[in-house]
């Protein structure tokens, strides 16, 4: 059955981050820090979905969605991210999973959305190599709970969002400046994944998937320069996450190690514990990327810009057929090494002003809906295997840096009153699913 769902994580809706017994993430200390978030906000509060689960999940239930993608904080569950387990923590996420059974919907918990537990920054955060070790047994925590219910997990989420914009560039949590430097992060998470799939799979769990955010990579002229570039800013973002996982090796990593070329932190065996087989490929479309030669000594690449296309309130370009682009392009690339696939995330910020009378007219967010939906399915026709489209998001929520300033969800949440009040796009998109099992 084709999951049709909708997608959040735990430090973006959860807030009660100071109640029963869960640890300090990563992105609590980083919002916390002044200047780290657009007018200083943070997740403390959230969508208050620690204490109103039950209306979000009647919320997805009068939607009609078969699933639900949401992550698990890891320090909720370990408040230091190892050692005792904070079992009213666990417990959450067990009535979670069985009010969304009864409900009908699909339970597809993330293991890492992010928020890594502040006690692991302290030794290194994804810089140190044990931190692989230890999110392979905070899964295999968890999966001793859920893995009776839970059909589908998945470990990551967009390990290379977290790299750059947590480690390389300094805009995300844990907010380290290392640039080239934080590949590190990219291989210890590769390989927690690697290690929390074989952890998930010896506690029983059925299927196992990683998410990656991908973006097809389109050179800004036919120049030589502006083509090497291009195929250098796709080794960064897509293959030096897909390569070693579905391939057993990294792409050629040369211009981003310097001169010596060094991979040593990546040791014997490693690859084909990253090469361990998963049963789908999670990929989180939003846009295409424009990619001209460097300017300056820096990177190998500038990013040139997509213009002549709409823009969302992010300003992020919207492409519908970029979708079908990059699903076409992995199956090119991959071929039979390629699982199937599940959209784990797709969706747009809009401005969405709530009317005197209460209506969100989104039609935007309709629209970009259809179209991608439309571009994947065009991508199905040509041949690629897609098994599940998860919008993002089910409600506005914290944007990471820049706070509640950008609305993603189809559901809109008022922060002053935690009102949830559904937008046009809930209504199209519980219509599109009714039709879906119509059969239509
Ligand atoms: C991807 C991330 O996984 C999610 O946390 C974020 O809110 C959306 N993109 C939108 O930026």
């Amino acid at each position: 059955m084709f999951l049709w769902g909708t997608a959040t994580a735990a430090y973006q809706i959860e807030g009660a981050t100071d109640e029963a017994g869960r640890g300090v993430s990563i992105w609590d200390t980083f919002a916390h820090e002044p200047g780290r978030t657009r007018d200083g906000h943070t997740g403390d509060v959230a969508c208050d979905h620690y204490h109103r689960w039950r209306e979000d999940v009647a919320l997805m239930a009068g939607l009609g969605v078969n699933a639900y993608r949401f992550s698990i904080s890891w320090p909720r569950v370990l408040p230091l991210g190892a050692g005792e387990v904070n079992r009213p923590g666990l417990d959450f996420y067990d009535r979670l999973v069985d009010a969304l059974l009864a409900a009908g919907v699909r339970p597809v918990p993330t293991l890492f959305h992010w928020d890594l537990p502040q006690a692991l920054e302290e030794r290194g955060g994804w810089m140190s190599r044990d931190v692989a070790e230890l999110f392979a047994d905070y899964a295999a925590t968890v999966a001793a709970r859920l893995a009776d219910r839970v059909p589908l997990w998945i470990t990551l989420n967009e390990p290379f969002v977290h790299m750059a914009y947590g480690y390389a560039m300094g805009l995300h949590a844990p907010g380290r400046l290392l640039m080239t430097d934080a590949l590190p992060a990219a291989h210890h998470q590769l390989l927690g994944h690697g290690r929390a799939v074989q952890a998930l799979r010896a506690a029983g769990a059925r299927q196992v998937a990683l998410t990656n955010n991908c973006t097809p990579v389109r050179p800004a002229s036919g120049e030589e320069a502006d083509l090497r570039a291009a195929d250098a800013y796709d080794v960064l973002h897509n293959r030096l996450f897909n390569d070693p996982v579905l391939l057993a090796g990294y792409p050629d990593l040369s211009a981003y190690t310097g001169h010596t070329g060094s991979l040593d932190f990546v040791r014997d065996g490693d690859l084909e514990t990253i090469a361990t087989p998963i049963d789908a490929l999670g990929i989180n479309y939003y846009n295409p990327t424009r990619i001209a030669a460097p300017t300056d000594e820096g990177l190998p690449f500038t990013d040139a810009g997509i213009t002549g296309h709409p823009t969302t309130a992010f300003g992020w370009p919207v492409v519908p057929d970029g979708l079908r682009e990059l699903l076409t392009g992995l199956k090119a690339r991959y071929g039979a090494a390629l699982p199937p696939i599940l959209i784990t995330e797709n969706g747009c910020s809009q401005p969405d002003v709530q009317e005197p009378d209460g209506t969100i007219a989104d039609e935007a967010r309709i629209a970009f809906l259809d179209r991608h939906i439309a571009a994947m399915r065009q991508a199905m026709a040509e041949g690629v295997d897609v098994r599940g489209y998860f919008v993002w998001s089910l409600l506005d929520n914290f944007e990471w840096a820049e706070g509640y300033h950008q609305r993603f969800g189809l559901v809109h949440v008022d922060f002053a009153t935690q009102r949830r009040t559904p937008k046009r796009s809930y209504h199209w998109y519980r219509r599109f699913l009714e039709a879906q099992k119509a059969g239509q």
